[in-house]
């Protein structure tokens, strides 16, 4: 049994390294190997696709972990707490406000706008023979769209950059506790930030989310100051710091397999399996927490009644008893029902808007880039472990199609 745990918290040691950033998958195979590995935090690692599918729709498991004797760390601090770290009735309360301001006019707009914008960005480009996919579009395009969505002046980027990185940093495993203080002051300024947002759209609202939420007559309700300033830090995160890795995992993925390029390129209906199959194979969301309301076994091994929970969301995504060839880039896989977005009552909220962009953004890339190469593969990659992308992407091209 000793060495059994000193594996598995070795081998999810491996997995944090940022050494290892480029390529976790021959670890999440070995964690896999065990249907549940104990970690050294005192967590459980859970890397089976059947296991991780049963636990998301169990309600034994809490995102809450105010509900368990684990120390807060990270985002985890923030109070009143952003709907995605609740558990019923008051997570399904707030996310219900939210959806409902997820109109199907806002998101088709958002579509025509996506269109528009990742033009313009691509456009900026054109006469150039290098260009870097994150910098020039994985990372400007969806903090432009979620600001537009959300109502937060685009202009503002370069100050809240820094504390939404953060923040995001802040949901990786914390051992030595480097990133906490960091996330805790990050978490402050962002919601001073946000706070002047708020009463200033509440005095003059506009055709936004945030005025929506802050002003609209939604029978579910409305939420007071405290609650509307953490769900706007929550939508800010979620949808800027993990559309960015949809973008470039994805435009890695078809560099490093030209074919599928070519075969996107000439046939541009592809782009929907593309597109599941990246956030199957490089999901950016590698692994989430649960917390144990209860005791749990699973393949004969029981997780005690007040544990952390991690579901291993990249380790289900390869598991060879779900999906045939799981290392393989096989957009044609029938199927697909990934872990990209989780499941369950957490399922991503954003899952349609962050489809549409990853669409547009990698359709356009196939088919404007002539001949486009890798200058460094495998590219640099930003430290997190658990939202996992490169930091820049480098690619020559050998001219661009209009
Ligand atoms: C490719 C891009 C995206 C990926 C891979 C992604 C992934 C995820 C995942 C895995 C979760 C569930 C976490 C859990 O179960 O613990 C989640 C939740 C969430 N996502 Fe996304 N997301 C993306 C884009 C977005 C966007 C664009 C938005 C906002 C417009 C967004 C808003 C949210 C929210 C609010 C939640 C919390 C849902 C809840 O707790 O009920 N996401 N996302």
């Amino acid at each position: 049994m000793t060495t059994v745990t000193e594996t598995a918290a070795e081998l999810f040691a491996q997995i944090l390294d940022p050494a290892n950033r480029p390529d976790p998958y021959p670890l999440y195979a070995r964690l896999r190997e065990a249907p549940v590995a104990p970690l050294a935090d005192g967590f459980f690692a859970v890397s089976r696709y059947a296991d991780i599918a049963a636990l998301l729709h169990d309600p034994r498991l809490s995102k809450d972990q105010r509900k368990t004797d684990i120390p807060l760390t990270g985002a985890q601090r923030i109070e009143p707490r952003p709907f995605l770290f609740l558990d019923p009735p008051e997570h399904d309360r707030l996310r219900r406000l939210v959806m409902h301001q997820f109109t199907p006019a806002r998101v088709n707009a958002l579509h025509d706008r996506i269109v528009v914008l990742v033009d313009g960005l691509l456009n900026a480009h054109h006469d150039q023979s290098r260009l870097d996919v994150v910098d020039d579009l994985a990372y400007p395009l969806p903090v432009t769209v979620i600001c537009e969505l959300l109502g937060v002046p685009r202009e503002d980027e370069s100050r809240f950059h820094t504390w939404a990185d953060t923040l995001a940093h802040s949901l990786d495993p914390d051992p030595d506790q480097k990133i906490d203080q960091a996330a805790l002051f990050a978490g402050m300024e962002l919601r001073d930030y946000m706070q002047k947002l708020v009463a200033e759209r509440r005095a003059h609202p506009r055709d936004d989310l945030l005025s929506g939420l802050a002003v609209g007559e939604d029978p579910a309700g409305r939420m007071d100051d405290a609650n509307l300033v953490n769900t706007m830090i929550l939508l800010l995160i979620a949808g800027h710091e993990t559309t960015v890795n949809l973008i470039a995992n994805g435009a890695l993925t078809l560099l490093r397999n030209p074919d599928e390029l070519t075969k996107l390129r000439d046939n541009p209906d592809r782009i929907t399996r593309v597109v599941e199959e990246v956030l199957r194979f490089e999901p950016p969301v590698q692994f989430i927490a649960r917390f144990a309301l209860a005791d749990i076994e699973i393949g004969g091994v029981t997780i005690p009644r007040g544990s952390g929970i991690r579901l291993m969301l990249a380790a289900g995504n390869r598991d060879p008893a779900r999906f045939p060839d799981p290392d393989r880039f096989e957009p044609d896989r029938p199927d697909n029902e990934h872990f990209g977005f989780s499941g369950g009552i957490h399922y991503c909220v954003g899952a349609p808007l962050a489809r549409i962009e990853g669409h547009v953004a990698l359709a356009e890339l196939a088919r404007r880039l002539v001949d486009p190469q890798l200058v460094e593969d495998p590219p640099p990659y930003r430290p997190n472990a658990v939202l996992r992308g490169p930091i820049h992407l480098q690619v020559d091209v050998d001219g661009w199609r209009d």
